[in-house]
């Protein structure tokens, strides 16, 4: 059926269909009954019920308009966001490219959005309808274009009380591209003082609310193996509950003469697949077999969701996959695993 549909989405400006297909997937949420996660092996990660290995990776529905027929297509978690303290535009359009080819996106979106409250509130009001009840809801949470980098961490914090009382998880987004400065926040110093800030507040907010919420850093396919390995020791110091591996790469492996290859911003899907299973496999060596790995970038079909989860991640997460391969991926990355123990 998605075969059919997708030439129509596609003959559309790539934003446009985009946000045509929300629209089409939040009429989905009229549909009467509760909503289920496709069958696959249920595991529990940061204190979560996981239905499934495959979730929504953050950006497609960035302000929770159409999560429950998101849901509906069987995930097993969602990761909405990212969203920011304060509302914000984005980049000027056009800002998202197809490379059909290559079966690969650029994007330079700039964390369009309308803000931490809003989305809080919208989860809030769903919750309130008991219909989501056994999908974990993740939030990506980022900092606002024009907040100084030496305030970034009261972004993340503002962000991180605004969603506390209905977020699943948090996903510190470290690796958008499209942030001036947010990639250097992945290293040293600016780590360690961000995360430090995050525990602190994560812990003040445990005992203030009686509520404990995780936190994932989500972080950039093109660290080296040396920064990897220095993240992975910043998450195991200050007991970060987990990490998602990763955003969409600088790097551009695409063959020469690609139409819209040479777009600025964060290039995903295919040719993505083997940057994001390399960090995803140095991350498991360095950080031992117990803190959770979401691994993401480039899952296209079951095959690759498989190699992703052989590499050390405990989920994957697909949104390029999503758009060339269509919603029955879903339900075929959740079959790698139904039936078994
Ligand atoms: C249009 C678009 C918007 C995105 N927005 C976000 C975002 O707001 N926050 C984030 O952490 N990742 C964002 N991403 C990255 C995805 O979540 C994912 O990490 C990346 O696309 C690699 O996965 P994929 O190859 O399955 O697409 C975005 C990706 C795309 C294509």
């Amino acid at each position: 059926m998605y075969q059919l549909l997708r030439p129509l989405l596609f003959a559309a400006d790539a934003e446009r269909s985009h946000s045509l297909a929300l629209k089409a997937l939040a009429a989905f949420a009229a549909l009467p009954g509760v909503v289920r996660p496709a069958p696959g092996r249920v595991r529990t990660l940061m204190g979560l019920e996981f239905h499934n290995a495959v979730g929504l990776a953050a950006g497609l529905d960035k302000d929770g308009l159409a999560v429950e027929g998101l849901a509906r297509l069987g995930f097993g978690h969602l990761e909405l966001g990212a969203v920011t303290p304060r509302p914000q535009e984005g980049n000027p359009r056009p800002r998202l490219f197809r490379l059909p080819a290559a079966g690969a996106l650029i994007n330079r979106m700039g964390f369009n959005n309308a803000g931490a409250a809003a989305l809080a509130e919208r989860i809030a009001k769903l919750r309130r309808g008991g219909r989501m009840a056994t999908i974990p809801i993740g939030v990506n949470i980022g900092k606002n274009r024009d907040t100084p980098m030496n305030e970034a961490v009261n972004d993340y914090l503002a962000c991180m009380e605004a969603l506390h009382s209905c977020a699943d998880y948090l996903t510190v987004n470290l690796s958008s591209p499209n942030t001036p400065g947010l990639l250097t926040l992945q290293h040293g110093d600016a780590l360690s003082v961000l995360l430090d800030a995050l525990k602190e507040r994560q812990a003040r907010l445990e005992s203030r609310r009686d509520r404990y919420v995780p936190f994932c850093v989500k972080l950039a396919p093109d660290l080296d193996d040396g920064a990897l390995d220095a993240v992975a020791d910043a998450l195991l110091e200050f007991q970060v509950d987990g990490v998602v591996a990763g955003n969409s790469t600088l790097a551009r492996p695409l063959p020469p003469g690609l139409k819209h290859g040479d777009e600025p911003g964060g290039l995903s899907g295919a040719p993505l697949a083997p940057l994001a299973l390399n960090a995803v496999r140095r991350l498991r060596r360095r950080l031992g077999p117990s803190l959770p790995i979401i691994g993401c970038g480039g899952v296209m079909g079951a095959s690759d969701a498989q190699a992703m989860l052989e590499a050390g991640a405990d989920l994957v997460q697909i949104y390029t996959g999503l758009i060339y391969g269509g919603p029955s991926l879903v339900y075929s990355i959740a079959a790698l695993e139904a039936g078994s123990v």
